[in-house]
């Protein structure tokens, strides 16, 4: 019975009723929500979309900055800006990379991976830690268009009009240029057996410090402009030729040539620090993990995702577009015509080498890197790393969640490090106080985690402590 009524106290299900659907069903569709003033919009959403609207309101404005400013610099980092959405910012210390020691910021809200990346990072150290390096830093951009006509006309209308297309963006290109990048190349691509009439002009560029994104598609709109207007005054051309029809000019995320190397070796008895571990097939182990990754999708998939763990969370804490980053990865990861392990490792004369070739498009100037607080914290906890150098540290994280993941997958499991972590947010979930917190927390040192032990655990404590009170009452009447 006493089980019964404090679980009751710990569970509590959420089912809407049927009036409840149907007053969400009863909402009208809003015009000019973005011209509300941030309090309107809040009234609005909360009045219409929330059982309890005082409470959702008081949950946006918990999270609002009493900084004024500050507020409203993150207000205006979006539209419909309600309130801020905190992730946790954590650090993994000991980074040795290139013989320098990084500690590297990491904003994520998946419990085990800075612990990860931090014990990842310790085990390297003290073997040499992680060697890195930039192979290419070339971005790309294009101009989708459809032509009808001859393409030896446009083969030779392109050869014509080709240095007219850079130096129409002179305007754009002028600072980039001066900071040593700019564009690089202009391909004219015929693309007509994959789909009829299509053509790209396929470019490339180095914008530097900077992800550059904006510097690409202002060139690649300024190249569209400049090819319709001189294609409708080319003399070559038929009248049908001349109405180039330009379907869209952007960047690309798949940035194969954008590419960095990250990689750790030592000896093969040196790879263990565990006893009941040896070393050999530990390293083995490892190797047949990364085969399993190279040749099975399913797996690759999840292996993949666990090194995004640590590239995300550095991308995101120093403020770059992590889903551009996890398009661009991803394409690659596919790019021998099926999704494979992004890591590699071998053994050769009595040595384990790990790596990883990635692409990452980063920038260190521009975009959110001089207006983000914590952004700007992050970079200069990197001692304000050029993107080359991001790109390197970015590339050691990555290696080191996957070295780390690998390492728990083929000993421990997962599970027994992750729940430890895990813990906290469960503990959180059941609204435990910081004495039950103790408590539990030492009882898990030697359990196993679970949602439902950890309920168990928790009413068990709380049925001990009712108990305790019922005896100390008695003893005092
Ligand atoms: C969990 O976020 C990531 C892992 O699943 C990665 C892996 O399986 O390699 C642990």
């Amino acid at each position: 019975m006493l089980f019964a009524m404090v679980a009751a106290t710990i569970i509590l299900p959420r089912v809407l009723s049927l009036s409840q659907t149907n007053s969400l069903l009863m909402i009208e569709p809003v015009s000019g929500f973005s011209k509300l003033s941030k309090s309107e919009k809040i009234n609005w959403l909360t009045t219409n979309y929330f059982k309890d609207s005082k409470t959702a309101k008081h949950t946006l404005k918990q999270y609002w900055n009493d900084d004024i400013k500050l507020q409203q610099l993150h207000d205006e980092f979006i539209e419909n800006t309600v309130t801020n959405y905190y992730l946790p910012m954590g650090a993994a210390p000991n980074f040795l990379i290139n013989g320098k020691l990084y500690a590297i910021p990491m904003a994520i809200e998946e419990s085990s991976v800075v612990a990860a990346a931090s014990k990842a990072a310790k085990f390297w150290l003290e073997r040499g830690g992680f060697k890195t390096k930039v192979i290419s830093t070339e971005k790309i951009g294009q101009v989708h268009f459809m032509f009808h006509g001859n393409v030896n006309h446009l083969k030779s209308f392109y050869e014509i009009i080709k240095p007219k297309l850079i130096s129409d963006t002179k305007s754009i290109t002028k600072s980039m240029e001066k900071r040593g990048g700019g564009i690089l190349n202009i391909e004219l691509v015929d693309k007509t057996e994959e789909l009829e009439n299509y053509y790209q002009l396929h470019a490339t560029f180095e914008t530097v410090d900077a992800m550059g994104a904006n510097f690409i598609n202002s060139c690649l709109e300024q190249f569209a402009q400049t090819f319709k207007r001189e294609a409708r005054a080319f003399a070559m051309f038929s009248e049908k030729e001349k109405d180039i029809e330009i379907v869209m000019s952007i960047l690309s995320n798949y940035v194969p040539n954008c590419l960095v190397r990250a990689e750790v070796s030592c000896k093969v008895e040196q790879l263990t620090e565990n006893k009941n571990v040896l070393a050999k097939e530990f390293a083995t182990k490892m190797l047949q993990a990364v085969k399993i990754a190279e040749v099975e999708p399913y797996r690759a998939v999840t292996h993949n995702k666990g090194i995004m763990n640590g590239i995300d969370a550095v991308v995101l804490a120093t403020g770059n577009d992590f889903r551009a980053i996890e398009a661009g990865v991803h394409a690659y990861a596919a790019k021998d015509g099926h999704y494979k392990s992004l890591t590699q490792a071998k053994i050769e004369n009595g040595i384990f080498s790990f790596w990883m070739d990635i692409p990452l498009a980063l920038g260190t100037v521009g975009g959110l890197t001089s207006l983000h607080p914590l952004v700007k914290w992050s970079l200069e906890l990197l001692g304000n790393p050029s993107a080359k150098e991001l790109m390197q540290i970015i590339a050691a994280a990555g290696l080191a969640q996957n070295f780390a993941a690998l390492r728990s997958l083929t000993t421990t499991g997962i599970q027994e490090g992750h729940m430890k972590m895990h813990l906290m947010n469960i503990i959180n979930q059941f609204g435990a106080t910081r004495e039950e917190k103790d408590k539990l927390i030492f009882y898990f040192k030697s359990h196993t985690v679970s949602v439902s032990e950890v309920e168990a655990e928790l009413i068990r404590i709380r049925e001990r402590k009712l108990q305790e009170k019922a005896t100390k009452n008695k003893n005092r009447a």
